[in-house]
């Protein structure tokens, strides 16, 4: 299962893209933090990668497979609000979790606190992608194309 959460649909493209390579079903997460803009959402956002609650969901799935891939942005160098939200009720001791993130500037420190956050969870960590984007949406196939040497990368 591929577990996303987007604000700006980057992360839903890079998730569609992870979904061509797999095959494995979306899950979205819903948050009500899309409901305020400007200088509102930055506030919250702030507060949501502070400490390890996150930013609630409102639709957390029902059952998680034994594998999964969370994808979701980087807001202040961390795992956005709601994904840690996510990581943090979900149960996902002994499960194996990959994530995909994107950012307009990712970076291997990002990885890290991403592999820390998991780290509390109990989980098993997988690989962790990173994928940089820009102001405009993503080409999904370019991203795929990325995303497939990547994982080959991974694999060897
Ligand atoms: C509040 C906020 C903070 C952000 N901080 C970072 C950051 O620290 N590093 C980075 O590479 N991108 C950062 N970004 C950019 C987003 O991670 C990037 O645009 C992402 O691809 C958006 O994904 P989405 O469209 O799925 O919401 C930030 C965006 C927001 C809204």
């Amino acid at each position: 299962m591929i577990i996303y959460y987007t604000r700006t649909q980057k992360s839903k493209i890079a998730a569609e893209a992870l979904h061509d390579i797999t095959g494995l079903p979306l899950y979205a997460l819903d948050s009500d933090i899309h409901e305020v803009k400007g200088i509102r959402f930055a506030w919250r956002a702030v507060r949501s990668i502070i400490g390890s609650k996150g930013y609630p969901v409102k639709n957390m799935p029902k059952a998680i497979p034994s594998e999964v891939y969370l994808c979701g942005p980087i807001w202040v160098g961390e795992i956005a609000g709601p994904l840690k939200y996510f990581i943090n009720q979900a149960d996902l001791s002994g499960k194996k979790v990959h994530m995909l993130l994107t950012g307009i500037q990712p970076t291997e420190q990002n990885r890290e606190s991403a592999r820390k956050c998991l780290g509390k969870s109990g989980c098993q960590i997988g690989e962790i992608y990173l994928i940089a984007t820009q102001k405009e949406l993503p080409e999904k196939e370019v991203i795929t194309e990325h995303l497939r040497e990547m994982m080959e990368e991974a694999n060897a």
